[in-house]
């Protein structure tokens, strides 16, 4: 089956016009790193309680490093009543006990440092913590100083002063006890927001950032950072939800201004240092990705949530749209074009907030290793700067529970709610909870099969998921053909000196495009004329697909045997891809 409907179809792109700009773009230290992320509480447990450790992280430093990672990210250590995990932070110069101590932080530091290996906290500066000291005097003192480190607002006829939703449910605003006036949460109302319009807030914000700078660390993923200017009238907006609320990212979406927020942010701490930043920003306006991440931009990165994107319903989990492969192909292929020349992008297929990318991206049919495999491939030499998230490595999955009970996520709790609300039976709303729910990347890592997966001796915080038995590192180890292995070789190739070049800054050029069950893209070294084809067949049926140049080698397959694909192809002209097969091949230029 002939799956490339125009065999004459020939590489016309148009990257010689653009392609000044794009040699023009700056190189940067962490450009051809790879980055992964830790979930700490769910890491490794190394004293019994349950939750992981930084004592795990440190005596997993090795495993990471083999694996070929760089820059490793740290969600939140912050002490924390966990609330939200950690993104609810009481002290941002404190360990959580239950991660360990500052000398243990100190000491991951200078182990990864040895191994040469970069060390990224988050930085969740939207919204503290109401266990937060600021916010406690805030309280004590509703008209005093620490009452303006927040948005302390007076209601309105009685009633909270606008008609904002926050993000998980229910209204963002919430009584300061024993007054009028409403603190605003666009999050929990234990994550009260933090008035960035308040220099002196800014002030302590930046002195703590410098602190950790100071301390060794090599930068920041920044939370939620788009929320941090708001529109001061708090305008009310039409209800879209039968609560009467209205969502409160209008407002992020409305206001203005955002930017001058982050470049006074970078000016005074990361600017100066040369770290690397990597934002979460959802709603980002048309046309300023080069404001966010060009040259001089906000930021080092932001991360690609265009397949997130795709997905999220307009009420909640329980509307999510289809996924729909070639859609998906399209918004990776439309991130990717926008990027070029411009800046890199963060390449995820999860993490912490999203379920398994093997659950997600991939048809029942290749729910296996060959499919996991596959869409490693596919993500893996994409141009920017690909994070793994903790398990992807081996292929973890979503996980089914049976009950609501059995979920610790605050998002996942008010996701089920809103869906029994609309009408959702509870099969229906529990199935969505499968899909979507955040615990789905939280349950603990796999490292071996026996007890509680290796992840703790002791009672894990969160159950784990029931295929550890079958999908874990120890396992993995022992296989070279296991998905662990093939991270691996991935990471070991874009790496190698022969094509860190082309991976990295090789202009991305789609390609079989007119497909519809083919991921395919070039990498092209403009100087140098390396070309590199990584095509992907996410069809049920075996495709063939028509070399338009000639083949110079088979770099990897995860199929069959990369001399024995190289050999056919040369002789016929075709690469046959089985269905889940990927391969990445060197052509002539
Ligand atoms: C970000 C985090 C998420 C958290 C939220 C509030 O989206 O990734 O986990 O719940 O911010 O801090």
């Amino acid at each position: 089956q002939m799956c490339i409907r125009d065999s004459s179809y020939i590489i016309t792109v148009s990257y010689k016009n653009d392609n000044k700009e794009q040699m023009e773009m700056k190189r940067k230290w962490w450009h051809d790193k790879v980055a992964y992320q830790i979930y700490p509480k769910s890491f490794l447990d190394s004293d019994g309680d349950g939750i992981g450790d930084l004592r795990g992280i440190i005596s997993k430093l090795d495993y990471l490093k083999d694996l070929g990672i760089d820059i490793i990210w740290l969600s939140p250590i912050y002490q924390s009543p966990f609330v939200d995990q950690g993104y609810d932070i009481s002290d941002y110069y404190k360990i959580a006990e239950e991660f360990g101590t500052m000398e243990e932080f100190d000491e991951l530091l200078a182990e990864a440092k040895k191994r040469e290996m970069f060390i990224l906290m988050d930085l969740v500066v939207n919204h503290c913590s109401d266990k937060h000291e600021w916010f406690q005097k805030a309280l004590e003192d509703p008209e005093g100083e620490y009452a303006q480190y927040f948005h302390f607002v007076q209601g309105k006829d009685g009633k909270e002063p606008s008609n904002y939703r926050s993000y998980f449910g229910g209204s963002a605003w919430e009584k300061v006890p024993g007054t009028e006036k409403y603190y605003l949460h666009m999050f929990a109302k234990e994550q009260p927001d933090l008035n960035w319009e308040n220099p002196k807030l800014r002030d302590e914000i930046y002195k703590m950032m410098n602190w950790w700078l100071d301390k060794g660390l090599a930068g920041f993923r920044i939370d939620a950072i788009i929320n941090i200017k708001k529109d001061l009238s708090f305008p009310s907006f039409e209800p879209d939800g039968t609560d009467g609320l209205a969502s409160c990212v209008k407002m992020v979406e409305e206001v203005q201004g955002v930017g001058e927020y982050f470049e006074d942010m970078k000016a005074h701490t990361y600017g100066k240092y040369d770290a690397f930043t990597v934002a979460e920003v959802f709603n980002m306006k048309q046309d300023e990705l080069p404001e966010f991440i060009g040259d001089n931009g906000h930021f080092s990165t932001i991360f690609d949530f265009s397949a997130h994107e795709l997905v999220q319903g307009s009420h909640g989990w329980y509307d999510s749209r289809p996924f729909v492969f070639t859609d998906w192909r399209d918004v990776i292929f439309a991130s990717q074009k926008e990027a070029q020349g411009i800046g890199f992008k963060a390449n995820i297929i999860e993490n912490h907030d999203e379920p398994r990318g093997a659950s997600r991206f991939l048809p029942e049919y290749a729910q296996n290793e060959t499919g996991v495999k596959m869409l490693a491939t596919t993500f893996m030499f994409l141009y920017g700067i690909p994070f793994i998230y903790q398990g992807q490595e081996i292929g973890m999955t979503n996980c089914r529970r049976s009950d609501i009970s059995q979920y610790d996520d605050i998002s996942t709790k008010d996701q089920y709610r809103e869906a029994l609300q609309a009408g959702c039976t509870r099969e229906k709303a529990l199935e969505c909870c499968y899909e979507n729910s955040r615990d789905n990347a939280r349950t603990p890592m796999q490292w071996n099969g026996g007890k509680n997966a290796g992840f703790t001796s002791g009672t894990p915080w969160l159950a784990l998921n029931s295929d550890y038995r079958k999908i874990n590192v120890e396992e993995q180890e022992k296989r070279d053909d296991s998905v662990l292995s093939y991270y691996r070789k991935l990471i070991a190739l874009k790496k190698s000196s022969e094509f860190k070049e082309v991976l990295t800054y090789g202009r991305f050029v789609p390609e079989y495009e007119d497909s519809d069950s083919i991921f395919a893209y070039h990498r092209i070294r403009e100087d140098g004329g390396q070309n590199i084809l990584v095509a992907a067949n996410y069809g049920k049926e075996t495709c063939e697909i028509p070399l338009k140049r000639e083949l110079i080698k088979v770099l990897i397959s995860n199929i069959g045997e990369e001399d024995v694909i190289e050999r056919e192809a040369k002789k016929s002209g075709k690469i046959k891809l089985n269905s889940c097969q990927a391969v990445a091949l060197e052509i002539k230029e």
